[in-house]
């Protein structure tokens, strides 16, 4: 018979999100400028939207720029904008043969004129792919995202379309830049640090949370391979016991929910 591949037996996330932190300290141990290390990150970037792909992950999520990311010196600022022009243009083709669309969260708007308009080319370029959707995280903040549905439910309330009672957990998610994406279901962080630093606030309330020591260049397709499969080893129990778990009874809070499920593509 013929030998499966290991990932076959494996509980595949359906989305997965990466905190890819560690850049500027992986180039610093190396006595190299920190811009120097955001480049070689863009390779690891490459790789594990290649690897998700490939195995069946159908959201991926990146943190590539946080709205805090801003207050850092001009010229790393400017260095990483460019970086994501080199991305969408030099990416474009590979990401539209692989069957993968791109989506932005975040407010794109914040971004230089030059670089919003490189990734607007590639979301438009890449429209039609099916098989994986792939999500940067740009001038992204979590908290920011949350208020930003609030006040524009309550502008919508002030104007008597919306109910105050009609808001529930779907409807407020429906307000968010991640309203197209389904609930986090593994988040990875590299670079040591053991925290979410404003990521996805709201929809990783039951991710499964795997930090990891290595810097973000280190990362290389084994990497998400074990992370997928130290997921797989989890238990989910959204509140149940274990036993509950085991006897297959459904928690209050259903993940699977039809409601839950994002919209097609
Ligand atoms: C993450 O690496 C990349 C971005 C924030 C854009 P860092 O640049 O934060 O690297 P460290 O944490 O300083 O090593
Ligand atoms: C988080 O990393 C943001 C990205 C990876 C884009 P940071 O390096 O900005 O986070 P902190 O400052 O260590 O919390
Ligand atoms: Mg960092």
């Amino acid at each position: 018979m013929k030998k499966k591949p290991m990932t076959n037996k494996l509980n595949i996330p359906r989305h997965v999100a990466i905190i890819m932190d560690g850049n500027g300290r992986w180039a610093e141990a190396r006595n190299l400028e920190r811009v120097e290390g955001h480049a070689e990150g863009a390779r690891a970037v490459r790789e594990t939207v290649e690897t998700a792909a490939r195995n069946g992950i159908e959201y991926l999520t990146l943190y590539a720029f946080s709205a805090a990311n801003w207050a850092r010196p001009r010229r790393e600022v400017e260095a990483l904008m460019r970086l994501l022009v080199d991305f969408a243009k030099k990416e474009r083709s590979e990401l539209r043969s692989l069957g993968i669309r791109v989506n932005v969260i975040g407010q794109l708007e914040e971004l230089p004129t030059g670089t919003r308009h490189a990734v607007e080319d590639l979301i438009r370029y890449t429209a039609d792919g099916s098989k994986m959707t792939l999500t940067l995280a740009l001038s992204y903040g979590g908290r920011q995202d949350i208020v930003e549905a609030a006040r524009a439910l309550a502008v919508r309330a002030r104007a008597g379309l919306v109910l105050p009672e009609e808001i529930d957990e779907s409807f407020f998610h429906r307000e968010m830049t991640t309203r197209s994406l389904p609930d986090v279901d593994l988040l990875i962080r590299t670079g040591g640090e053991t925290r979410v630093s404003d990521f996805l606030l709201y929809e990783s309330a039951y991710a499964e949370l795997v930090f990891l020591p290595i810097m973000w260049p280190e990362f290389v397709p084994q990497t998400l391979l074990d992370a997928v499969e130290l997921y797989s080893r989890r238990e989910r129990r959204f509140g149940r016991t274990s036993a509950q778990v085991v006897r297959g009874e459904h928690a209050a809070f259903d993940p699977l929910d039809p409601v839950r499920e994002a919209p097609a593509p």
